[in-house]
């Protein structure tokens, strides 16, 4: 297994637990904290449609609430019902919440149909000319 392929397969493992009744599709991310330790997260979809929240700020929202705020990559995988055929790229918003906690040249985001077949992106590749100023 390579560099990514460990952070892949807990992003697919977390597709279990995706609640996707509306949409059924189902998103794992798995997030990479500087301490090492990994922060699962799926999507979370609501009747009323706008509560929704995807697996990235799931991950995220999950490693704040514990008082971690250094990271180092993300993985995402997601796909119709759960089936993984092409990458699954995160949505502006998770981006821009990307873009509070992280150095955007350097954290990683690796967009995942497999183990071994992957692509990685740096957050500033994503993100261009960001939001980010002193208030
Ligand atoms: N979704 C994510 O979990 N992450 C993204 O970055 C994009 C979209 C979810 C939200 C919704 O449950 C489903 O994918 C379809 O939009």
């Amino acid at each position: 297994m390579d560099e990514y392929g460990y952070l892949i397969r807990c992003a697919i493992d977390m597709l279990a637990f995706s609640y996707a009744p509306y949409s059924h599709f189902k998103v794992g991310a798995a997030l990479l904290a500087k301490n090492g330790k990994v922060y699962g997260g799926c999507n979370i979809e609501n009747v009323a449609f706008s509560p929704t929240n995807c697996a990235e700020r799931t991950a995220f929202f999950r490693a704040i609430s514990e008082g971690v705020r250094e990271f180092d990559a993300i993985a995402v995988v997601g796909g119709k019902d759960g089936v993984l055929t092409e990458y699954s790229p995160p949505c502006g918003v998770c981006r821009q919440v990307m873009q509070e906690f992280c150095n955007p040249s350097e954290f990683k985001i690796i967009l995942a149909v497999s183990e071994k077949d992957y692509k990685v992106y740096t957050l500033s590749e994503l993100l261009p000319l960001s939001f980010d100023v002193e208030l």
